[in-house]
């Protein structure tokens, strides 16, 4: 068998973590491959609100194996914290989150260090979430890092010169800490870990695959993120993009089956950097209530626009997707018009591809459709959608060149219609 992908096409927030959720009972596994908890990924269902940061979203759906592939970043502290909230709810996990050898942690000082270059860089800050992502992976790349796989061989020794360096780069950023306390919760999450099984996890799932087993890749944040495509350098510190599953999780090329790829019925960002079609007026606004557009780790208020067709195309073409989702449609349903941005003008020219520097100087070229102005969130079939929905549906599928296969009418596991 092969794996299918799961990726957000916009800049996070799409709604991956549901839709994994509504997935998972047709794989036998799901695995995170990018990322650490900078995400953060909502599942409602029964009554109940998760919100997942480093465990994948395929934890809830009985009698399925759950890895934290190597690609992914793990805060120990973070981690525990997340275990914790699961089993105080009910849920162990012990015997179905798996983690790799390969994964790498991010330390304290990793966090502070995220905090130190933000100050540092005053106006120009990315506005990370603080989780201390882009200083793990750095070390990761430079060579330095430490992995889940070394808790079992001169782990303090590592650990305390992997602090001195950092100790170091924190003197040159002049910032004052104390880190005892984290260090205290970072130690005690490594004692939580130590209790879940640690894997090789790329021969876990090629034997899984090569003897007929089915799995589900989760990504993290979206494709306008990943570091070499996205809006650098407003980007997170991974490939978001599908090739990040293959080295996230150690798989060839060929082993991808299915992408998925999700977007919301307009647009999202947390953070600093460009987004062209952002709305700065009362339909802005109207999208933040509706959709409770508030980040599910930070809180803080998404910046809201329409949907942005010439980010999308490229990002379908980046990541090769097959069967489009379509979330939070429901937002849309008081609109009388809803816009959808087509092509980008960039000085007077139209253009429908991707320019390299989306910063400035683009004007968004809109097309408008009507809306259906009737209250979809509570149909359970697509015999029942309106007229004026199925042609924005029939709009999108021309536009994208992909079928949409799955709509989402509200956070809800049960407000899904597979088409
Ligand atoms: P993720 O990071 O991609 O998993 O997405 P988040 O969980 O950060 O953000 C998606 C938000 O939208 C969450 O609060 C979800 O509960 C909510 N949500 C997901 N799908 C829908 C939908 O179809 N309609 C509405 N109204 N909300 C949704
Ligand atoms: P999920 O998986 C939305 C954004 C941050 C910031 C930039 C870099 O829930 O969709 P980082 O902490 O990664 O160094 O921050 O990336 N960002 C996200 N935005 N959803 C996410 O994850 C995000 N993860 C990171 O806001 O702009
Ligand atoms: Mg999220």
């Amino acid at each position: 068998m092969k794996v299918d992908v799961l990726l957000g096409l916009q800049w996070g927030d799409e709604g991956k973590g549901k839709v994994v959720d509504v997935l998972t009972p047709h794989y036998e596994v799901v695995a995170r491959f990018q990322g650490g908890p900078n995400a953060g990924h909502t599942l409602e269902f029964e009554g109940k609100k998760y919100v997942l940061k480093s465990i994948p979203s395929g934890i809830f759906q009985e009698g399925k194996i759950n890895i934290i592939g190597n690609g992914v970043v793990i805060d120990p502290a973070l981690f525990k914290q997340e275990v914790e909230g699961l089993e105080a709810a009910g849920h162990i996990l012990t015997d179905r989150l798996f983690i790799s050898k390969k994964a790498h942690l991010i330390l304290p000082t990793h966090r502070l260090l995220d905090a130190a270059s933000e100050r540092s860089m005053g106006d120009a800050m990315i506005g990370t979430t603080g989780r201390g992502i882009g200083p793990a992976y750095t070390d990761k790349i430079a060579r330095h890092g430490l992995r889940v796989g070394d808790l079992f061989h001169n782990f303090e020794e590592k650990y305390r010169n992997a602090v001195l360096r950092h100790k170091e780069m924190l003197d040159h950023y002049q910032f004052e800490y104390d880190l005892t306390s984290l260090e205290k919760q970072w130690f005690e999450g490594i004692e939580k870990m130590k209790q879940f099984t640690i894997i090789d996890s790329e021969h876990f799932i090629n034997k899984h695959l090569a003897s007929g087993g089915s799995v589900l890749a989760e990504g993290a944040q979206g494709a306008m993120l990943d570091i070499d495509f996205g809006s650098y350098p407003f980007v997170t510190s991974s490939n978001t993009i599908c090739a990040g599953a293959c080295s996230g999780m150690g798989i060839a090329p060929g082993k991808i089956g299915e992408v998925y790829g999700i977007f919301k019925a307009y647009c999202t960002r947390v953070g600093s950097g460009p987004f062209p079609t952002e709305l700065f007026d009362a339909d802005g606004q109207l999208l933040r209530d509706k959709g409770n557009e508030y980040g599910s780790v930070t809180g803080r208020p998404r910046r809201c626009g329409w949907i942005d067709l010439v980010a999308l195309r490229y990002t379908i073409m980046l990541n090769g997707v097959t069967r489009l989702v379509m979330m939070k449609s429901d937002v849309l349903d008081t609109f009388e018009t809803i816009k959808a941005c087509v092509a980008y003008k960039v000085n007077g020219e139209e253009t429908e591809d991707l320019p390299y520097d989306i910063s400035e100087g683009i004007e968004p070229v809109y097309v408008e459709l009507p809306g259906w102005q009737v209250d979809m969130s509570k149909m359970q079939s697509e015999d029942e959608f309106p007229e004026e929905f199925n042609s924005y549906l029939t709009f999108l599928e021309t536009e994208l060149g992909v079928p949409v296969a799955i709509v989402s009418l509200g956070p809800d596991r049960a407000q899904t219609i597979i088409r």
